[in-house]
């Protein structure tokens, strides 16, 4: 059986060892993956409630917003507070260090805090009091620092990497979730997110002799109420991955032939956005959309969180056996067994975790179980950034003493070192999951421009012409002769992609080659990862000021 490929580890070289990680990461292979992704997402999109969630976002922003808002960042790894103002751009002129036509933006009193487990196991109030005391902190210090205009109520553009059902942009209801967090769904975040700062600006009594505000002074035995600090109002809230796509639409320069496509995360979490016609939809999801007046209920596109890490994405890898036996055992031991099992083979929070469960099996198979470092066998031992600022780099010196320092051999009998064979088992384990994960995700970001028919997708196993997401009318047909490429810029965030060295080339090649290889109709486009640097927290300010501007 192909499916769960168990590998038969005795000292041959390592591409062999490696298999069933390799195997199926070829242009063949992932052609269909992109194509099965296609039909897969076309499917969930109609029939599931899960997955293809319609947010309230319509129209997508012009980069002529205007206004400051308070923007906050609830990521699976680290919160963001800070101040950012949009100073948009009229298209005309271009001011000092400004390219014209980009919108601009200015952030300040910008801190982030880890959210360290013991909050993210807390009830809602509790990890929402945590919140709220951070919000006052970015905000004390803006004032603190002479900052002036805040107004009596400032408002706030949220952004949360989870996902939630939202019929309107000021609110949003959580979904169940990953990440190991604790709150249960059906919370009302906006709602939560309020109450837990709420004791920052309730009144409270003084005995203060201060200035009273029609200028008299008040005797000192009366009491007076005073607030702390201003309020809230919460003006948007959205997921991480739409906010990322928010911020590219708004500093992008779209041209003629170059637009903003789609929106993609690989940090912690992994997840893409795309605008999507309505009539793609299940009619349950199309009747919980508030379209503009005016607006063609057929043709209109409106952004979609498809949350393609939700179990039923891995239709299509299971269909071709791409699930190892360590994919299935990282699953079984995780938070939430079996509910984002493409996220568990793609992002950041488990990519650690694989090459670990895969070192553990290989070195226990050649006889060193007994002999192997205790803290190697601890559940999350290696994390993704140790993988990539260590392992994947090109510095022995470092990565041989911090293997020494972080897995010591478990007793001083023991004969275990880091030899150089385990090494290189340890480097070529770690290459094979990340290249792995770029090429899935090449994949379904293929598989996903091609169901909403931005790019072309032949069946690569058809003889004639055969399943195409455009038809299989004239082959000529939507092949652009000018000679123009058209440019399809996917705007992208989060550390993995971001930083994990070789992770961004590798699933850029792999998207060029489905692209080309995919139809001859694609000869003309081009897809491109473009990173929307700190996409979350930009995206939720720019949400935000479409509200403003009315648009
Ligand atoms: C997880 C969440 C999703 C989020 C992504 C990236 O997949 O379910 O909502 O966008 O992580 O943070």
């Amino acid at each position: 059986m192909e499916y769960l490929r168990y590998p038969e580890y005795t000292g041959e070289a390592l591409e062999q060892v490696l298999e069933p990680l390799t195997w199926l990461i070829n242009d063949k292979k992932l052609h269909i993956l992109a194509c099965l992704y296609a039909e897969t997402f076309a499917d969930l999109a109609k029939e599931s409630e899960e997955h293809f969630l319609p947010t309230p976002v319509t129209k997508l922003p012009t980069g002529k917003e205007k206004g400051k808002f308070l923007a906050i960042d609830v990521g699976g790894t680290n919160l963001r507070v800070g101040f950012v103002e949009l100073l948009g751009n009229d298209g005309t002129t271009a001011s000092e260090g400004n390219v014209p036509g980009v919108a601009q933006i200015r952030r300040s009193h910008e801190k982030a805090w880890p959210i360290e487990e013991h909050l993210k196991m807390d009830q809602a109030e509790d990890l929402f009091a945590w919140i709220g005391d951070c919000i006052a902190e970015v905000i004390t210090d803006a004032m603190n620092a002479g900052v002036d205009d805040l107004g009596d109520e400032i408002a706030l553009g949220i952004t949360f990497s989870f996902p939630m059902k939202q019929d309107s942009l000021s609110e949003a209801t959580l979904m169940p979730m990953g990440k190991g967090f604790a709150i249960t769904s059906d919370v009302n975040l906006g709602n939560m997110l309020l109450s837990g700062y709420a004791r920052h600006f309730e009144e409270r009594t003084t005995n203060g002799d201060a200035q009273a505000e029609n200028g008299s002074t008040e005797p000192s035995t009366k009491r007076r109420k005073v607030s702390k600090l201003p309020k809230l109002r919460v003006a948007a809230i959205t997921n991480d991955t739409v906010a990322t796509f928010a911020s590219l639409a708004y500093a992008f320069k779209s041209a003629p032939n170059s637009r903003a496509a789609m929106g993609l995360i690989v940090g912690t979490g992994c997840n893409a956005t795309i605008p999507m016609k309505l009539k793609a939809l299940s009619d349950a999801k199309r009747q919980s959309v508030r379209l503009p007046d005016g607006a063609d209920p057929e043709e209109t596109k409106i952004v979609i969180n498809t949350e393609w890490t939700i179990k039923g994405t891995d239709l299509p890898l299971d269909s071709i056996g791409m699930k190892t036996y360590w994919d299935e055992a990282l699953d079984k031991a995780s938070d939430a067994p079996g509910f984002q099992p493409f996220e568990y083979m793609t992002a950041g929070r488990y990519l650690g975790e694989l090459v670990r469960l895969v070192m553990v099996d290989f070195m226990g198979r050649r006889g060193g179980g007994k002999d192997m470092p205790t803290a190697l066998k601890e559940k999350n031992s290696i994390s993704t950034t140790f993988l990539a600022t260590v392992v994947a780099q090109d510095d022995d010196g470092l990565l041989y003493s911090k293997l020494d320092e972080m897995f010591p051999a478990p007793s001083k009998k023991s004969n275990f070192e880091w030899s150089v064979e385990r090494v290189e088992m340890l480097r070529g384990v770690t290459r094979a999951v990340q290249v792995r994960s770029s090429a899935l995700i090449a994949a379904a970001t293929v598989g996903l421009l091609a169901c909403v028919g931005e790019i072309d997708l032949e069946d690569p196993e058809a003889k004639g012409p055969g399943f195409s997401r455009h038809g299989n009318g004239d082959p000529t047909e939507g092949i652009d002769v000018s000679g123009a490429t058209e440019e399809l810029v996917v705007g992208y965030t989060g550390g993995t992609i971001s930083r994990y060295p070789g992770f961004l080339e590798t699933c850029q090649n792999w998207i060029d080659n489905l692209v080309s290889k995919g139809s001859p109709k694609n000869a003309n486009k081009r897809v491109v990862l473009r990173e929307a640097t700190d996409g979350g927290i930009i995206g939720a300010a720019v949400l935000a000021g479409t509200t403003l501007n009315g648009s």
